[in-house]
């Protein structure tokens, strides 16, 4: 309860409620002190009246049910006190939805989610009166995960669990807390100047293998299946006629998409969810930026879209994209944006797609797997919904027999 600094601030609104709240805090744990006290002396008193001579076996066994009856009443009072000052306490932290009273909570966790008073009061500019530390809400369903995770020795190396973190990240907790240690560093040894480092196999030396599964070198993932844009990609042999060279009707040049857009295509975002970054080296060879978006789901996607020279992006597509309405020129996306299927969650990824990408941009579905005709229908219905100008419209069958949608489509100017 006293984590509440009441030593600054000019007596703004927020400031205010928080002293009140604290003395009210105060006066509770008065309250439940005294009321503690009463039913113990209460039931003591009882119990010492309890010496008369009246058949006494009767009489003390009926003392005794009473005073555990008694008994009872009190830990039942202590009880409700208790989660009363849990409940105060959260509103003072004003993290609702992270219990920060619950018994395990490490004090890195408080610390770091403590709201801090502005020096001054309320700040002009942003209106704001205080400095809050953003987490994700549902952090709060992996407790020991994160408090594992905020455990370590404040000023020294962090444990080697970045691997932790992503488990955290994908079960919600996103953003993750900082922390106050060293993240583990690799040294890098093999990087190429760019753009010589687009095309260069990254050493397994760059990299730490620890936390990725079983494999300990890039031989291992050799030829495995990753991810659903992820076959074999490590491998940049493999990955060389990709965006250059057509094999299906489905796919599209890269130099026929960006001449559909004028010569305006400067950067662009990536959300294939889990690729090695071949994408945005052929566009870095046009001289257009991308940023890619993947997680280390089963191998060293960031670290090997780095070493590449590329922008890699550590953030799952569940997560709202950390970009301004408007600003990208191209969004390139595949199978992968359909996580789990449900048709309302495709709808929010792409709502956010739209929003950031600007009026006139282009969206590249690249080979969408359509695993029914009920998705084939839906994808399309969706699409048709936000009404984009199709200017390239595939669907078509892959050797494996299976359906799939690739379109370029432009984003209209909505006034
Ligand atoms: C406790 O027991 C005594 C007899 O031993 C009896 O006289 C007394 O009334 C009892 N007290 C209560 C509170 O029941
Ligand atoms: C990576 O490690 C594997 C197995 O440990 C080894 O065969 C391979 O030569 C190494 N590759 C590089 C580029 O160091
Ligand atoms: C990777 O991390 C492990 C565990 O911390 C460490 O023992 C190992 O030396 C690291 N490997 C490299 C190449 O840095
Ligand atoms: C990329 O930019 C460089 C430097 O401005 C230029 O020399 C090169 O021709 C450009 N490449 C393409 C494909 O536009």
């Amino acid at each position: 309860m006293g984590s509440v600094s009441l030593k600054i601030g000019d007596g703004t609104a927020r400031f205010r409620r928080t002293s009140i709240c604290s003395s009210a805090v105060n006066l509770l744990m008065l309250f439940s002190v005294v009321t503690t006290n009463l039913f113990a002396l209460y039931a003591f008193s009882s119990h010492s009246q309890s010496q008369s001579p009246n058949s006494p076996l009767l009489h003390h066994s009926q003392n005794i049910s009473l005073v555990s009856q008694h008994l009872s009443l009190i830990l039942r009072e202590i009880d409700t006190s208790q989660r009363k000052l849990a409940q105060m306490e959260k509103q003072l932290l004003g993290y609702e939805s992270i219990d920060l009273s619950r018994p395990n909570t490490v004090p890195e966790l408080k610390l770091y989610l403590q709201r801090h008073q502005l020096p001054l009061g309320k700040d002009s500019r942003t209106g704001i009166t205080e400095m809050v530390s953003s987490v994700g809400h549902t952090c709060e369903k992996s407790p020991d995960l994160l408090s594992q995770y905020m455990s370590y020795k404040v000023f020294d190396k962090c444990p080697d669990d970045w691997s932790l973190g992503q488990k955290l990240v994908i079960r919600g907790c996103e953003p993750l807390p900082r922390r106050r240690c060293l993240a583990k560093t690799v040294a890098k040894q093999d990087l190429r100047p760019f753009p010589e480092s687009l095309w260069k196999p990254v050493g397994n030396k760059s990299v730490n293998w620890s936390g990725l599964g079983g494999c300990k070198s890039f031989d291992c993932l050799r030829g495995k299946k990753l991810g659903p844009d992820c076959f074999g990609c490590f491998e940049l042999g493999n990955e060389k006629d990709r965006f250059v060279k057509i094999k299906w009707k489905n796919d599209f040049l890269i130099d026929d998409v960006l001449s559909l857009g004028n010569g305006k295509i400067r950067i662009g975002f990536d959300v294939t969810g889990g690729g090695s970054g071949t994408f945005a080296a052929r566009m870095a060879e046009r001289n257009v930026t991308v940023i890619t978006n993947t997680l280390n789901n089963g191998g060293p996607f960031s670290e090997f879209v780095a070493a590449r020279g590329v922008f890699p992006l550590f953030l799952s597509l569940d997560h709202r994209f950390p970009f301004h309405d408007n600003v990208f020129d191209l969004v390139h996306g595949s199978s992968g944006l359909d996580v789990d299927g449900k048709v309302e969650k495709m709808e929010f990824l792409m709502f956010d797609l739209d929003r950031v990408l600007k009026p006139g941009g282009l969206f590249w579905l690249d080979n969408f797997y359509c695993a029914s005709d009920l998705k084939k229908k839906e994808m399309t219905r969706l699409i048709e919904r936000f009404g984009y100008k199709k200017l390239k419209w595939v669907i078509g069958e892959k050797a494996d027999g299976q359906v799939y949608l690739s379109a370029v489509l432009q984003k209209p100017v909505r006034v």
